[in-house]
């Protein structure tokens, strides 16, 4: 069977904690979008780590790790990544990456910086954005390159020259050259060189085993359906398609079987960088959430802005990605509250309406209009059956189902692997 994990709010929704768990029965497991941005929390036999660019299958030895086309990849980050991990299992971690993913180059960073999307967008300062656009205009580096260290190295003397056109000022791009770029994408992706080539292949032959074998394929969505590029709260959004309507695009097979999707729903919601957040609670509750939460970014150490639950944008989300079941995670977090807000309508200029508005402008005059819920005092940490949580929280998911018109299927009621309610 395949899977694939799709984060249905901004991000931070708890996906790390989820893929780890199913990883455990896949024989492939593929990322296939974003880059050094997105950071995965998962919690291995006792230790947390911060996956950035290996899926979580990288903690199963054995198990085929992809980096699908549509991700961008930070050589240098996704080689600390693979040494930190491989000692912690003292082994070797499986690794296929494709020859069409893009590379992030240390210029995409100054770029960044030099453009100021940092601060206007809250961007991760990754060089996400500089990569995507380089993929889209053409002038990007792809790891299959590093396999012709002559074709590397002119085509990164041509995107330098372009560069120093635009940049004449910047002393930093004059500083960069070719010989000294490429120099570093080998020096990071020496032990990689073995591992880039067909991608798509490997994912297809799995799909096509997965049926009839059993084997499980599973792909590990980044970030979340409002942060995508075409139907995210733009201009604050991620550069590249995050929803299981990008999944096809990104591996390179037409609507691959995806049995199972899975969309990943945080309890209440949060969100970092720039951008509205209609339902966003400025102290009191807010910062509860926060702290009790952990609601720090995994990649930036930001603070992660905390607010309630908010139907309108999860409906949009479900309608993006089609999920067959929910996660919802971190419904622990909201044990404690006398009474839980649920957005289930935004009030637009007057007007009532729930319809989620694509452009943030839009957003950015939505007033939420909540219902209130009964809280619930006891702590959910020792829950192993939904049965084990109080009634109030039962009608919590009871109706976030509803809303959603789809089943919840996991329940996470705290960090480690365990603290998880499989339902049914
Ligand atoms: P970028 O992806 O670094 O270009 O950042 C664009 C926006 O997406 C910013 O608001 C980031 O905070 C947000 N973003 C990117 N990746 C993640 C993630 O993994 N979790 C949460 N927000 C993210």
């Amino acid at each position: 069977m395949a899977t694939v994990i799709l984060g249905m709010q901004w991000g931070d929704e708890g996906k790390g904690k989820i893929t780890h768990l199913l990883a455990r029965e896949a024989a492939v497991v593929v990322r296939f979008s974003g880059g050094p941005n997105a950071g995965h929390t998962v919690i291995d036999r006792g230790v947390k780590f911060g996956t950035h660019q290996l899926p979580a299958g990288a903690f199963y030895p054995g198990v085929r790790c992809v980096l699908a086309s549509g991700m961008v990849i930070d050589l240098t980050v996704l080689r600390e990544e693979y040494e930190t991990i491989a000692a912690h299992l003292n082994g070797k971690i499986e690794l296929i990456i494709s020859e069409n993913a893009h590379l992030i180059l240390p210029y995409h960073r100054t770029l960044e910086e030099l453009e100021g999307s940092g601060a206007s967008i809250g961007t991760t300062r990754r060089g996400i954005g500089p990569a995507y656009r380089d993929k889209a205009a053409r002038v990007g580096i792809r790891a299959g390159d590093l396999l012709d260290p002559d074709r590397l190295r002119e085509k990164l003397t041509r995107r330098l020259a372009l560069l120093q056109r635009l940049w004449p000022a910047s002393e930093e791009i004059a500083s960069f050259s070719a010989a000294g770029l490429a120099d570093g994408l080998f020096d990071a992706g020496r032990p990689f060189l073995t591992s880039i080539g067909d991608a798509a292949g490997v994912i297809r032959a799995a799909l096509r085993r997965a049926p009839a074998g059993g084997e499980e394929v599973l792909f590990e969505g980044a970030q979340g359906a409002l942060l995508d590029l075409d139907f995210g709260t733009y201009p604050y959004v991620t550069s590249s398609t995050t929803t299981f309507a990008g999944l096809g695009q990104a591996i390179g097979i037409p609507n691959p079987r995806v049995e199972r999707r899975l969309g990943v729903v945080k309890a209440y919601t949060t969100r970092v960088g720039q951008g509205s957040f209609p339902t966003e609670i400025t102290g009191g509750i807010g910062a509860r959430l926060q702290e009790k939460g952990g609601e720090v970014g995994v990649t930036t150490g930001r603070p992660r802005r905390c607010g309630w639950l908010d139907l309108v944008a999860l409906k949009h989300a479900a309608r993006l990605n089609g999920p067959t079941g929910l996660a919802v995670t971190k419904l622990d977090v909201l044990s404690g509250l006398p009474e839980i807000k649920i957005c289930v309508a935004y009030r637009l200029r007057g007007e009532r309406t729930e319809r989620f508005p694509l452009a943030d402008e839009d957003l950015a005059h939505c007033q939420p209009i909540y219902e209130t819920l009964s809280g619930w005092e006891e702590g959910l940490e020792a829950a192993r059956r939904q049965s084990d949580l109080p009634r109030a929280a039962r009608e919590y998911l009871e109706r976030i189902a509803a809303e959603l018109d789809s089943p919840i299927s996991l329940i996470s009621v705290g960090p480690a692997p365990e603290e998880t309610i499989v339902v049914g």
